[in-house]
């Protein structure tokens, strides 16, 4: 029982959250997507935000069918101040607070570091780090009025250095920094400011592009989970509901791995020769 995922219905009260509203970048799909509906499940509004308009409406109507709860889509690039100032108008507009922020938008693919153009790391550095700090500038006056909580999401690559992630990873790192920055100036405010890092989640964007690049026949993809199996997005609504919750009152400036331990061993035992003959990674 202690290695199989539940929904958060199972553990937490279903009310938890209600009368509370969450802003959310990225929350239309992947990982984003299930913290999003589970905070909503759980009875808070939430508002969706990020490029594209068209998938964007379509996933937070399918939302709303799933929960049978109030979520809106707010189209906007985190990369461009404007917008997110746009996407907290919205939000206040339409529910009147914010409580809880998620900052998920992000950007990746799998490059040798050779291989990125200056342009490539940029892009992935301005979507992850200034996209983080563009919505939590523009949100934090209306955090501090609810003694809100905000949740950045990060990765443990940077922990080990994996190869053909330098963009992200170096990315990521400069995340947990603004996770503590964040915490210190907004703890007397009332704000808790944490992080989740996952480790690899299933039919995730990003667990698609990987095994795309190294998967080796008959090899399982999890065998070097010390937990022995792949990570479910609800793994991460567990400990964004958690997070979220005034069980989490004390806990401000600390970015909390989801990852069943496998940023301990995930380093492939073969990166020497991949490095020094990487292997055709397509664009997904
Ligand atoms: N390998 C190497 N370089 C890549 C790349 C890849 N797979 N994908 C994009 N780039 C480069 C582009 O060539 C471009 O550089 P250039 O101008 O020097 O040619 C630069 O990155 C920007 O790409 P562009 O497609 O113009 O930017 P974008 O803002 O539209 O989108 C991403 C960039 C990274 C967000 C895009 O790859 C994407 O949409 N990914 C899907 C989302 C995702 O990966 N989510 C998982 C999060 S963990």
């Amino acid at each position: 029982m202690s290695n199989v995922c539940v929904d958060t219905t199972q553990v937490f009260k279903e009310n938890l959250f209600a009368g509370k509203v969450l802003l959310c970048s990225g929350g239309g799909s992947g990982i984003c997507r299930t913290m999003t509906t589970a905070m909503v499940k759980h009875g808070a509004h939430a508002v969706i935000v990020s490029r594209s308009k068209d998938k964007l409406e379509k996933a937070a109507e399918e939302m709303r069918l799933e929960t049978g709860g109030q979520i809106i889509a707010v189209a906007g690039d985190v990369r461009k101040p404007e917008d997110m100032e746009n996407a907290v108008k919205a939000t206040v507009e339409k529910f009147g607070r914010i409580d809880f922020l998620i900052n998920g938008a992000a950007g990746n693919f799998l490059a040798p570091f050779q291989g990125l153009s200056y342009n490539a790391f940029k892009t992935v550095i301005d979507i992850d780090v200034l996209g983080t700090f563009n919505l939590t500038k523009a949100a934090s006056e209306y955090l501090k009025k609810t003694k809100g909580s905000i949740i950045n999401v990060s990765a443990t690559l940077y922990y080990t250095g994996v190869p053909f992630q330098l963009h992200a990873g170096t990315a990521k790192a400069a995340i947990d920094a603004m996770t503590k920055h964040l915490a210190i100036e907004l703890g007397p405010h009332g704000v808790r400011v944490n992080g989740l890092s996952p480790g690899p989640i299933a039919s995730t964007v990003g667990m698609t592009k990987l095994s795309a690049a190294f998967k080796r026949d008959g090899v399982n993809d999890y065998e070097g989970v010390p937990m022995g199996r792949a990570g479910e997005t609800m793994d991460i609504a567990q400990a964004t509901v958690f997070m979220n919750s005034a069980g989490a009152s004390w806990i401000t400036g600390t970015t909390l791995v989801i990852d069943g331990g496998s940023w301990m061993t995930n380093t492939p035992a073969n990166y020497p020769e991949m490095v020094i003959n990487p292997p055709k990674l397509a664009r997904l």
